[in-house]
């Protein structure tokens, strides 16, 4: 077993203290390693649209905090009631809402703050208890979110071959959660264990989270890896050089469909017509039980300048047309496995989905 004291050399994607929120800014990476201090939640809100915090769980995490931010400055206003605060709280929610709409885990933690503040002042608590509150309810899905992404990756590892040659899209690591991430939770098991022989990071076209992220997170843990272009990894199925796909999610159907990263289709496609599993790893608090499939699913556009602008230089000619939505959704049937936290799901369909998700 390798001692993996490496991860603590991986900067913390948010740290909640006193009324401040300090994101590790993620659009600098690799570069350079700075911090966002955020006050308020229009703040937060703008570090999430911008991405300096990004992934499923980090978003739902952050914008937690962002609620707190507004109840503690409204609970310290002289003559504030109970009701200040929730009112505070509700449009501090309604703000952060907007921010970006796939990672079904912003929606989830903000009703989640709602309803722990309504509780909260239905009980009888003056202004004070009710933020107080609310500060447990983000420091909870904070240490859920680590406590989760740990029992992942031992469950997706155990899913895998002795020595294991894996793929890995997008950031779903330390950098996109709290602690060890979701599918790179996997890696990091199997890298502990002496059990990774290979881990294939690619790219992600357009905004490289993982050539910028992923690849940063393991360098910083010390686990090897090779990088490849996105469209390398059907060529390295076909050549029998890989075992299983492991990806993240933001979004999980009633029926078991999954949006993530734009890509993660073209990979399950890969994967099916080269008999590779692909394994979606995520806590239950991506799974949105009001989506009965895929095409319920809001998939975010981003700015085409994305694709046509690399590091300030233009990579399209002036006024092309170009498409940048930056999630797809995969059909249930393409995943081999959806693990979560409550233990692991296959067939991927709405009977297993609801027998994880049912009574969260
Ligand atoms: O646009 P991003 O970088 O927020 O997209 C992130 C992903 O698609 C991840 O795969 C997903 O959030 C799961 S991360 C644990």
């Amino acid at each position: 077993v390798t001692d993996l004291t490496t991860l603590e050399r991986i900067p913390r994607t948010l740290a909640y203290a006193a009324g401040s929120l300090v994101l590790l800014d993620q659009r600098r990476l690799p570069g350079e390693r700075t911090e966002v201090r955020c006050t308020t939640a229009a703040e937060t809100a703008a570090a999430i649209r911008d991405m300096a915090v990004r992934g499923a769980p980090a978003i739902g995490v952050a914008a937690a905090y962002g609620v707190v931010l507004e109840a503690r400055a409204a609970a310290a206003r002289a003559s504030a009631g109970a009701a200040d605060v929730v009112a505070a709280a509700t449009a501090a929610a309604a703000i952060l809402a907007r921010a970006r709409p796939t990672a079904v885990n912003l929606a989830a933690a903000l009703e989640r703050m709602r309803a722990a503040a309504a509780h909260a002042a239905g009980a009888g608590a003056n202004a004070g208890e009710v933020a107080r509150r609310l500060e447990d309810e983000a420091r909870a899905l904070e240490a859920f979110e680590v406590e989760a992404s740990r029992t992942m990756g031992r469950l997706a590892a155990a899913m895998l071959p002795e020595r294991a040659r894996v793929v890995v899209h997008c950031n779903a690591g330390a950098l996109a959660t709290v602690e060890r991430g979701t599918a790179l939770a996997a890696v990091y098991e199997l890298y502990e264990h002496d059990r990774l022989a290979a881990v294939y990071v690619d790219e992600t076209r357009p905004r490289l989270q993982g050539s910028r992220l992923t690849a940063y997170e393991l360098t910083r843990a010390g686990v090897p890896f090779t990088l490849i272009v996105d469209s390398l990894a059907a060529t390295l199925m076909r050549r029998g050089e890989v075992d299983a796909v492991l990806v993240g999610a933001d979004r999980i159907a009633r029926n078991g469909d999954v949006a993530n990263k734009v890509g993660t289709y073209a990979l399950a496609v890969a994967c099916a017509h080269h008999g590779v599993p692909l394994l979606v790893v995520a806590p239950t608090t991506t799974i949105d039980l009001d989506a009965a499939d895929g095409d319920a699913i809001p998939i975010e556009e981003r700015d085409p300048q994305e694709l046509t602008v690399a590091g300030g230089e233009r990579v399209a000619p002036e006024g092309v047309h170009a498409r940048n939505p930056a999630f797809d959704v995969t059909p249930a049937h393409l995943v081999h496995a959806l693990v979560t936290e409550r233990g692991v799901v296959s067939p991927v369909d709405a009977a297993g989905i609801a027998r994880v998700a049912g009574t969260r």
